[in-house]
């Protein structure tokens, strides 16, 4: 019998080696898409997903008021701002992957799958593209400490496939389209065009993952009869800690589907 998607998950999930856990990834990803295109899905199955998955002894994890803040104006600050993204993209493989295990119990169409499975593969792209900068430019991921507590919006949303897609997709990956451009600018000041190239991927590609978050949480609203904004602001108030903080990329959110009476009320101001 194959092995199932979800079982590939749980495998990827508790490899630890950044680079190991992609490759694998990447390799299971590839084996859906051709079982898929072949007119046979692998099963979905299901899988215990680890509370947390494995990662890596270093980068050393630390509370994010002990992690050393250095101005991105100096090579040091530009490393480690790579360094950070390299760790947020190691935690989105996971998360990607978690979401396929995790929420099998529900049943969705093979379409969801194909969707997340794909963000997966795109994040293990995202994460080796970085550690390429990183290495490129004499440093390595796991050389600086980077944040504990990234696993928490996962860790709060365990329980709720609809809260997982309003607080990691439609609120984290989102806000990432808010500050990539930003970022992308530091590294062309600086000259850093392997940087520049490697966060322009990563900014178009990021816009497909917050749309699959969008479309799949309509799309269970509209199945149950829900109102998804008013369901939206609920989740979020509930599952996700702080507030939403402007200036937003209004322009990419809309093309992600997401409007703004969505995220404005969720400011605080
Ligand atoms: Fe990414
Ligand atoms: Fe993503």
């Amino acid at each position: 019998m194959a092995q199932s998607l979800a079982e590939m998950a749980v495998e990827v999930l508790t490899t630890a080696d950044g680079r190991a856990k992609t490759a694998l990834g990447r390799r299971h990803a590839a084996a859906w898409f051709s079982a898929r295109a072949a007119g046979r899905s692998l099963p979905i199955g299901h899988a215990n997903p680890p509370d947390r998955p494995a990662r890596p002894d270093r980068p050393e994890l630390l509370a994010p008021r002990d992690v050393p803040r250095r101005r991105p104006g100096t090579e040091a600050g530009r490393l480690a701002l790579l360094h950070a993204v390299a760790h947020i993209e190691l935690n989105a493989v996971d998360l990607h992957w978690d979401i396929i295990a995790r929420f099998t119990g529900q049943p969705m169409p093979p379409g969801f799958y194909d969707d997340w499975v794909k963000a997966a593969d795109e994040e293990a792209k995202h994460f080796n593209l970085i550690c390429d900068c990183l290495e490129a430019l004499g440093s390595h991921y796991g050389a600086l400490p980077a944040h504990a507590g990234m696993w928490r919006a996962a860790e709060d949303t365990a329980g709720d496939l609809m809260a997982r897609l309003a607080v990691v997709p439609m609120v984290l990956e989102a806000r990432g389209l808010d500050v990539t451009p930003g970022m992308i600018e530091i590294f062309r000041k600086a000259g850093v065009t392997g940087a520049v190239a490697a966060l322009e991927v990563i900014y178009a590609e990021e816009v497909g993952h917050v749309a699959y978050g969008s479309k799949w949480f309509n799309w269970l609203c509209g199945r149950d009869g829900l109102d998804p904004k008013e369901v939206f602001h609920d989740l979020v108030r509930r599952h996700f800690h702080g507030v939403l903080k402007p200036p937003f990329n209004e322009e990419k959110r809309a093309e992600a589907g997401l409007p703004p009476d969505f995220y404005w009320p969720l400011t605080g101001e």
